[in-house]
């Protein structure tokens, strides 16, 4: 069998996503089961991308538009930006994708931060592609030492801004000194899926910087706008990279549903209003009730806190799991005595803490 796959694929750790509600309920014979694993929305989806699918649905016979015409014409109104500073994926994972396909090399390499999204790996894994995972510093990426790493055949760095797991960021200031030290020939991909719930000053406005810099922006419909189900994604950047990025991209990766859901969503204003009281006030709440319990917590500007549980992580997860809460242990992201939980609606806090609290004694 060995001989019949490329040799890398054997050393890629599958990714290991959060676990699914009726997975959990099927395991341990649960009723109710709450999960705050995979950072998405507690409100649900918002319900004019819900209503646009809906009536989307009568037209999947056909192919859906290759171009995606509407959605870009729309997404770039919205961002202040042309159609053709867009490359749309099958979420921002299928963008990972792409951006490496199109633009490192075989003997090229890539740098990013230890602890962070597990797809740049995997992703560069699978092409066969070194990459090169600079330790957190106070949890934070460490931009200086990045830089060190950033060698002649380097083409591509990845921040994830703010990050996933830890949720903290890097501020404008330090994201402008990092570009500044780039050489010319690398890529600067800016990972901002959780961009809608920052509630700090200095962070990096992004949009302002893509076109004279080899920065490439990614954003997701899957966190604010409660549409992880439905895989929508975008890029932001310059145009002549984006032409190259659509040649390699799948003609038909964005299904008809989405690209009617996404439009539909950006009009969905109160929704995402919504969304950010519901996930600020619930990061107020864990906060305070973490601390009751004597637990330390990283910060977060996201949608998620990392918490540490001071013991195995793996042994929480598991016992949160059979009490029907979903979190997500850490060891994946080489972060132990750590679990991760998304930041759910009132009830779903209280009964995390309530659990939480119970398995701690
Ligand atoms: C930092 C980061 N980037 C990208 C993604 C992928 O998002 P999408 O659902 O758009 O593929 C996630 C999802 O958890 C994420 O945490």
């Amino acid at each position: 069998m060995k001989e019949l796959v490329r040799k890398n694929i054997f050393k890629i750790s599958p990714y290991v996503g959060g676990k699914p509600i009726e997975e959990t309920k099927r395991q341990f014979g649960l009723k109710e089961v709450i999960k705050l694993a995979s950072n998405e929305n507690p409100l649900g989806a918002s319900p004019k991308a819900v209503e646009a699918i809906r009536k989307a649905s009568y037209g999947i016979n056909r192919y859906p538009d290759s171009q995606s015409f509407y959605l870009k014409k729309k997404l770039a109104k919205f961002l202040n930006v042309n159609s053709s500073n867009l490359v749309l994926g099958n979420g921002s994972d299928e963008l990972i994708d792409i951006v490496i396909k199109t633009f490192v090399e075989d003997d090229e390499n890539i740098v990013t931060s230890e602890a962070t999204f597990l797809e740049y790996e995997i992703i560069a894994s699978v092409y066969g592609r070194k990459l090169t995972k600079v330790p957190l510093r106070y949890f934070k990426y460490d931009l200086e030492s990045m830089k060190k790493r950033i060698d002649k055949k380097t083409k591509l760095v990845f921040i994830a801004n703010p990050n996933n797991p830890t949720g903290t960021y890097v501020t404008k200031f330090e994201l402008r000194d990092f570009m500044n030290a780039l050489p010319p020939n690398v890529l600067l991909v800016i990972d901002e899926a959780y961009d809608a719930f920052i509630d700090v000053d200095d962070y990096p406005d992004m949009l302002d910087s893509f076109r004279n810099k080899n920065v490439i922006i990614l954003k997701t419909f899957s966190k604010s706008y409660g549409l992880a189900g439905l895989r929508i994604g975008y890029a932001v950047l310059d145009d002549g990279l984006a032409g190259l990025m659509e040649r390699v991209r799948q003609p038909f990766n964005i299904n008809s549903l989405a690209q009617a859901g996404a439009q539909a969503a950006l009009d969905d204003k109160e929704f995402l209003r919504k969304t950010r009281k519901i996930v600020l006030e619930g990061k107020d709440y864990l906060y305070d009730n973490l601390k009751k319990l004597g637990l330390a917590y990283v910060p977060s500007i996201t949608n998620f806190i990392l918490v540490d549980v001071g013991q195995d992580g793996v042994e929480i997860f598991n016992k949160m799991l059979r009490s029907g809460v979903i979190v997500r242990d850490m060891k994946q992201y080489g972060l132990k005595n750590f679990i991760r939980v998304t930041i759910g609606t009132k009830k779903e806090n209280e009964r995390f803490i309530k659990v939480l609290r119970k398995i701690l004694k």
